[in-house]
C-alpha cells in the first residue's frame, strides 16, 4: 500500500525522468552514502536522530562522542567551529573516493524522514557537487545578505546544519578551515559560498526550496504533516516538496519534537509505535527484590475530594512495598485527619514514610523541590514517581508500565472524565503558556496512541534517579522566579534538552476536579455528584446497582413494591452522620407548617434536603440513578424525576416509633434504608394494607419503590429498639 508520501516521491521520479534530467540508476548507490554527524553527549535528541537514521538503514558516523564541547553555546550565540575541525579530520579518510556521497547534519535537533535512495535521487537532481540547506535568515552576519545571489523564490541564505556533497569536494572545502573551535562554522561556509570562485570551484548550490533539507526556523507555517492511512510525511506546502532532513534550528526545538512524534512513521492509526518500542526495559524476569527502588512523592496542595480513596489506591499500586518509599507533602489542615489515618494503617508497609505537613508552610514549589531532592541525593533511588492528590490512577500497573517505557521523564496521560482537560499540553504559545496542538484532542481521546514528546506535563510523572543526578542536578526545578511550579518544572527540564514524554498507550486513570470543593460540611464528598460524578459513583453507589439492568437484580416483596440495591454503606453512614451533625430534626413544632402546605399527610421526625443544602444534588441523584430503574420496573412510565419532598426520617421508640397508614403525595415513592436491623435497631419495616403484605427486614442501602397514591396505602411499623433511619422521596408529586 502506497502512502501519499511514497506516491508523491514516485510522481517526483516520473516527472524527473520525463523532464529528461534522468539520473542513471547506477548513480544512486545507497552503499556509497555516508552520514556524518556530531554529538558530544548521547542526548535524547541524538538518540532520536539515530533511531530515524537506523529506521532507513543509513550508515552513520558520529564525531565527538565523549569529547568536551568547545564549540560555544550555539543555541544562543555564534560558534560551532569544532564541528568543522572534526569533519576535516574525518574527511581525510575519504578524500580520494570520487563516488562517495557524504551528508553532514546536526544530530540533537534533526530527524531523517526519507530513504537513502530518495535522498540520493534528490541530490543528483541538483546537478551540483555540493548542496547546502537554506533558510530565510542571514545568520550570523546579516550584513552579508546583499552579497547573496538574488533568487526569485525560496529561501535565500545558507544554513550549515545540513549539507551533502561528493567526498573530494567536501574534503577540499573544509581544508580552508583554519580557525578556532568557537569560531562560527556557518560564517565560514557562508564566506566560501559567497566567494564566487570558491562557489564554482566546489560547485555549491543551496537547497532554496527544501527538496532535501527543511530548516524549521522561519518556516513553521510552511511545514505540515500529511496523514495517509498509516503513513505520515512532513511536506513543505510553500514549495510543494517532501524534505528528507528536518532540522529544528533556532527556537523551533518544540516544533521538531512535535514532528518527531510522527516522522518517520513512528506512529500508526491502529495505535502503538513502530520505532518507539526498541528501548523498552523488561522487568518481567526480575524478582521483586531486584525491581528498581522508587520514591513516591505525593502532593496534596489544595482541599481535594475523595482523598482517603486516593491514599488507598497508593497502597493498591501493584509494586512491591519494600521497593517503595513515600514522601507526602500536605498543605491542608483539613486533610491531616486523612493522612493520620493512612499513616496508622500503613506505617510499616513502605520502606520509609516522610510526611511534611501544613505547619512547615512550604510553597508548592519548595515542597516539590524537596521531594525530588530526596531521590536525587539517594544513590539507591532509581526512580522518582510524583503523584498529585487529584490523580486517580485506576490502573494499578501504572508504575510498572512507566518504568518499562524506559524514558528519562514520562507521564501517564490522565484527563477529566469525558472532558478534554488533561495533564499535558500539545504545544506552547509564544509566551510559554498553553496552546492546543493539532493532535491534542485525538491523544486525549485515545484515537492516536503512543508515547509522545510534549512541551508540558503535570500532576503525575516518573523521572529516573540518574537523570536527577545528571541533567537535572540543580535543586531548583520547580522554583524559578515569576513562574508557577508546574511551568517551572517543564521549563527546567526542556532547557536541559531532556524530553517530556507522555504515554497514552495504556489506560492509566483520570483527573478529578478540585476547584469547587467546599469543605464546610462534615462529609463534603457527598456534594460532589456534579463536579466529580465518576468518583462520586464509585464511592457511593452500590456495587450491584448495574446488575438491576444487566441481570434483573431486584426483588418484589409485595405487589408492585420493588426492592433494589442503590447505596453503598458509606453513603448511608455519611448521610446519617451529616443529618445528625445538622441536628434540626422536625417533630411536633416544625411539622405544622408542612401540614398546612398540604404536602405531607402525616408528620414525621425528619430533616429535608432543602434544609441541608442537598436538594439539587438529590434531584441529580434521582435523575441519574432512580429514573432508569423506574423506567425499567414500570415500563411506559417516563419519570421527570421531580420531587419537592426529599427527607431523612428518624424512628425511635421514645420519639416517633411508627407511622400511621397513609398515601404518599407522589406518583411513586422511594424509601431507602440507611442502617441495619438487628444491629442499629429492632422492629421497623413497612406494611401495605391493601395486600396485607409486610416487608420487615429492610436492607441497608436498598431502596423500595412503590406507587404513591391509590393502591399502596401503607404504614410504618414500630421501631422497638435503637434508631432507624430511612431516606424518602415523593417523586413526581
Ligand atoms: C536494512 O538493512 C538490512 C541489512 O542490510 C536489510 O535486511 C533491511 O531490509 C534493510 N531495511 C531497509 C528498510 O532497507
Ligand atoms: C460552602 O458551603 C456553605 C454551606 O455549608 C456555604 O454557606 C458557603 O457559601 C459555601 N462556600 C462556597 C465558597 O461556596
Ligand atoms: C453483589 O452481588 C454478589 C452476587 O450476587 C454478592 O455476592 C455480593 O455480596 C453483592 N454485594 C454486596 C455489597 O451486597
Amino acid at each position: 500500500m502506497l502512502g501519499s508520501a511514497a506516491a508523491g516521491f514516485l510522481l517526483f521520479l516520473l516527472c524527473a525522468l520525463a523532464g529528461g534530467q534522468a539520473v542513471s540508476k547506477e548513480a544512486v548507490r545507497p552503499d556509497k552514502l555516508l552520514v556524518v554527524t556530531v554529538a558530544t553527549d548521547t542526548t535524547e535528541g541524538y538518540e532520536r536522530f539515530l533511531r530515524t537514521a537506523r529506521h532507513f538503514n543509513y550508515t552513520v558516523r558520529t564525531l565527538g562522542l565523549g569529547h568536551e564541547w568547545k564549540g560555544g553555546d550555539v543555541a544562543r550565540t555564534v560558534g560551532g567551529g569544532q564541528k568543522v575541525r572534526w569533519l576535516k579530520e574525518e574527511l581525510e579518510k575519504h578524500s580520494e573516493q570520487d563516488d562517495l556521497v557524504i551528508m553532514f547534519v546536526d544530530s540533537y535537533d534533526v530527524v531523517i524522514a526519507g530513504t537513502p535512495t530518495e535522498l540520493l535521487w534528490k541530490f543528483h537532481q541538483f546537478e551540483h557537487k555540493v548542496v547546502f540547506s537554506a533558510e530565510g535568515f542571514c545568520w550570523p552576519e546579516w550584513s552579508l545578505a546583499e552579497s547573496y545571489p538574488p533568487i526569485s523564490n525560496g529561501k535565500r541564505f545558507l544554513n550549515s546544519g545540513g549539507f551533502i556533497g561528493f567526498a573530494p569536494q567536501l574534503y577540499r572545502m573544509v581544508q580552508l578551515w583554519k580557525y578556532k573551535d568557537d569560531d562560527d562554522d556557518q560564517l565560514f561556509y557562508t564566506k566560501v559560498y559567497l566567494d564566487e570562485s570558491l562557489r564554482e570551484k566546489f560547485d555549491i548550490a543551496l537547497d532554496h526550496k527544501s527538496k532535501i533539507f527543511q530548516n524549521l526556523n522561519g518556516a513553521i507555517d510552511e511545514v505540515v504533516l500529511k496523514f495517509e492511512r498509516n503513513k505520515v510525511r512532513a511536506r513543505n506546502v510553500a514549495y510543494d516538496t517532501i524534505p528528507v532532513v528536518i532540522h529544528g534550528n533556532g527556537p523551533t526545538k518544540l516544533q521538531l519534537n512535535y514532528l518527531g512524534n510522527y516522522v518517520p512513521n513512528s506512529w500508526t492509526h491502529e495505535g502503538g509505535c513502530e520505532v518507539c518500542d526498541d528501548d523498552l526495559l523488561d522487568l518481567s524476569m526480575l524478582e521483586d527484590d531486584a525491581l528498581p527502588q522508587v520514591l513516591l512523592g505525593v502532593f496534596i496542595e489544595q482541599p481535594t475530594p475523595f482523598l482517603p480513596q486516593f491514599l488507598e489506591r497508593l497502597v493498591q499500586l501493584d509494586y512491591p512495598r519494600n521497593r517503595l518509599s513515600l514522601y507526602i507533602h500536605n498543605s491542608e489542615v483539613f486533610h491531616e485527619k486523612h493522612i493520620q489515618a493512612f499513616w496508622e494503617n500503613n506505617k510499616d508497609s513502605f520502606t520509609s514514610i516522610k510526611i511534611v505537613g501544613p505547619e512547615e508552610a512550604l510553597s508548592q514549589g519548595e515542597a516539590r523541590d524537596m521531594g525530588m531532592d530526596l531521590c536525587r541525593q539517594d544513590e539507591t533511588c532509581d526512580y522518582y514517581f510524583s503523584v498529585d492528590a487529584d490523580v486517580v490512577l485506576t490502573n494499578p500497573d501504572t508504575l510498572y508500565i512507566l518504568i518499562q517505557e524506559n524514558k528519562k521523564v514520562i507521564a501517564p496521560m490522565v484527563s477529566r472524565s469525558g472532558k478534554l482537560w488533561s495533564n499535558f499540553w500539545g504545544a506552547l504559545s509564544p509566551e510559554g503558556y498553553y496552546a492546543r496542538s493539532e493532535d491534542y484532542v485525538d491523544i486525549v481521546q485515545g484515537k492516536r496512541a503512543g508515547v509522545w514528546n510534549v512541551p508540558y506535563i503535570a500532576h503525575v510523572y516518573l523521572i529516573k534517579g540518574e537523570t536527577l543526578r545528571n541533567e537535572l542536578s540543580n535543586k531548583n526545578i520547580f522554583t524559578l522566579p515569576q513562574m508557577d511550579s508546574d511551568m517551572a518544572f517543564c521549563k527546567s527540564i526542556r532547557d536541559k534538552s531532556v524530553f517530556l514524554h507522555l504515554s497514552n498507550r495504556d489506560e492509566f486513570g483520570r483527573l478529578i476536579s478540585t476547584s469547587k470543593y467546599n469543605t464546610s460540611r462534615l462529609h463534603n464528598d457527598l456534594w460532589q455528584i456534579f463536579e466529580n460524578p465518576v468518583d462520586w459513583r464509585e464511592k457511593y453507589i452500590h456495587e450491584n446497582y448495574t446488575k438491576i439492568f444487566e441481570e434483573d437484580y431486584f426483588e418484589q416483596p409485595c405487589p408492585d413494591v420493588y426492592w433494589f440495591p442503590v447505596f453503598k454503606e458509606v453513603m448511608c453512614d455519611e448521610f446519617v452522620e451529616e443529618m445528625e451533625n445538622f441536628g434540626q430534626w422536625s417533630g411536633g413544632k416544625n411539622t405544622d407548617q408542612r401540614l398546612a402546605g398540604g404536602y405531607e399527610n402525616v408528620p414525621t421526625v425528619d430533616i429535608h434536603m432543602t434544609q441541608v443544602g442537598y436538594q439539587e444534588e438529590w434531584l441529580k441523584f434521582l435523575q441519574e440513578y432512580i429514573a432508569p430503574v423506574t423506567e425499567k420496573l414500570f415500563p411506559g412510565y417516563y419519570t421527570k424525576a421531580k420531587a419537592l419532598l426529599n427527607f431523612i426520617v428518624r424512628y425511635r421508640p421514645d420519639e416517633q416509633p411508627s407511622l400511621r397508614p397513609h398515601h404518599d403525595s407522589s406518583t411513586f415513592t422511594i424509601n431507602i434504608a440507611l442502617n441495619n436491623k438487628g444491629i442499629d435497631y429492632e422492629g421497623g419495616g413497612c406494611r401495605f394494607l391493601r395486600y396485607n403484605c409486610r416487608v420487615e427486614s429492610p436492607r441497608k442501602g436498598w431502596s423500595f419503590m412503590h406507587p404513591g397514591r391509590l393502591t399502596h396505602y401503607h404504614e410504618g411499623l414500630p421501631t422497638t429498639r435503637g434508631t432507624r433511619y430511612i431516606m424518602v422521596s415523593f417523586v413526581d408529586p
